[in-house]
This record gives structure tokens, C-alpha cells and sequence, in this order.
């Protein structure tokens, strides 16, 4: 049985004590209410350390991790630096990666395996531009994303992937795409997980739906049968939108 997920994606947002706050925030909320999802949080790499060692049993995520091993990578971050300091996963190939630092399918390929073999689990994001939606381009797109950045990997390996789908021109924008939009492409993304792996691995996949969900649309999104929860940026940095939003299950 696949796992329902909200995790929440805080992007470069938060200074320190704005961070523990939040934190102390949703961990209270996590114990208090008892979730029926996993709840993970996606946080600056600043904070992971510390977040890690005071709420120890939170779903700690990075936002993006290095490709490389080690070595001479000024500024880069390793997974496993991020298993030293007890980090769960890794948010990777988000559209802001992809966008702004040029990161291909092929080196979010390589950040996948990495932070497998670290015993990390990644979020792994794919999702078309406004133009490739409009121009009906957007299953070719996915396609190639995920082919490319997740079918090196073995039947064990791709069961424990996260995939959240990510329309570009619904992030941040105040746009979501229809909860039927949403299905049709989740499912889409299943199938050809089934065709490479099999339906009984594809089915086991937790596939996310990004794009500025908040509470007054997450349970028409979440409630599709391929839509096993959400990754959110705006509503997850604050615990009234947050919690609204894990209580959504
Ligand atoms: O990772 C989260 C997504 O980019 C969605 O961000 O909820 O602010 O639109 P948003």
C-alpha cells in the first residue's frame, strides 16, 4: 500500500529563529493530532543539523543534494553529508533547480542514485512549462524526465523513490492545475512506471501534486485516485495552511 505524503517545501525562506519556530510548531502539531499521511518538511540546508537533532523522529528533508561523491565541489552539499546529520531525503530536480542553475535530467539522475545509496529517499520533481502545456507537449516532457532521470535504476531502487509532478506555470503562480489535469498526468506517470517495472512496483509509488495547493483546493487534488498527497511551497510556511493541509487526510 503506497503512502499519502504532504511535505512542504520552506524554498529560501525562514532565518533561524523563524525556522525553530515553525518547527516547534509542526512538531507539536504532528504529536498532537496524530497525521493519517506522512508529513515531511523541506528546509534549508542551514538548518538540517540542528532541526535533526532536536525533532529527531520529523521527516527532515534537504531541498536538493550534490551529484558528486565528495571532492572539490565548492558550495555543493553530499548525501552522505546530509545521512551524517541524520537528514531522511532530498527534494530533487525541483523547476527552480532546473531553471535557474541548468540542472539536466541526467545530473538529477545521478542525484537520485547518490542519495539511494546514502539511504536517503528522494523526492524526485518533474513537470512541464506553460509553453509545453499549451502546446500539448506536456506528456512528452514528463516522459522524458522521468526516463531519463529514473529508469537507470533497479526494481529495489525505484520503489523507494517520491515522484512529485510539478506544473511549472502552477508554482507560486496562484494557478493549479484541475484536479482531473492532475489525475490524468499521475496516472499518465504510473503507467510508465508499469511498463518499465511492473504495475505492482508503479502502484507501491507515492506521486505528489505541486503547484499551489493550499487548503481550499487540496481535497478536491488529494481526493484523485493517482494523487497520493501534495509538495507545498507558499502553504507550508505557516502551521494554520500547513496543518490545514495535513488534516486534509
Ligand atoms: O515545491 C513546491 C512547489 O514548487 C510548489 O510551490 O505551493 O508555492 O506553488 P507553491
Amino acid at each position: 500500500m503506497r503512502k499519502k505524503i504532504v511535505a512542504g517545501n520552506w524554498k529560501m525562506n525562514k532565518t533561524l529563529s523563524e525556522a525553530n519556530t515553525l518547527l516547534a510548531e509542526i512538531d507539536s502539531y504532528v504529536k498532537t493530532n496524530d497525521p493519517k499521511c506522512e508529513v515531511v518538511v523541506g528546509i534549508p540546508y542551514l538548518y538540517l543539523a540542528n532541526a535533526k537533532e532536536k525533532y529527531e523522529n520529523l521527516n527532515i528533508y534537504a531541498e536538493d543534494v550534490s551529484e558528486h561523491q565528495s571532492g572539490a565541489y565548492t558550495g555543493e552539499i553530499s548525501a552522505e553529508m546530509l545521512k551524517s546529520v541524520h537528514v531522511d531525503g532530498a527534494i530533487i530536480g525541483h523547476s527552480e533547480r532546473r531553471q535557474y542553475h541548468k540542472e539536466t535530467d541526467e545530473q538529477i539522475g545521478a542525484k537520485v542514485k547518490i542519495a539511494l545509496e546514502n539511504g536517503l529517499t528522494p523526492i524526485f520533481c518533474n513537470g512541464e512549462l506553460l509553453e509545453e502545456r499549451k502546446s500539448g507537449k506536456h506528456f512528452e516532457v514528463v516522459k522524458k524526465q522521468t526516463e531519463v532521470a529514473l529508469f537507470q535504476l533497479s526494481p529495489e531502487e525505484i520503489k523507494k523513490v517520491v515522484i512529485a509532478y510539478e506544473p511549472v506555470w502552477a508554482i507560486g503562480t496562484g494557478e493549479t492545475a484541475t484536479p482531473e489535469q492532475a489525475q490524468e498526468i499521475h496516472a499518465y506517470i504510473r503507467s510508465l512506471i508499469a511498463e518499465k517495472y511492473g504495475k505492482e512496483i508503479a502502484d507501491e509509488i507515492s506521486i505528489l501534486y505541486g503547484g499551489s495547493v493550499k487548503p481550499a483546493n487540496a481535497k478536491e487534488i488529494f481526493s484523485k485516485p493517482d494523487v497520493d498527497g501534495g509538495l507545498i511551497g507558499g502553504a507550508s510556511l505557516n502551521i494554520k495552511d500547513f496543518g490545514a493541509l495535513i488534516q486534509t487526510y
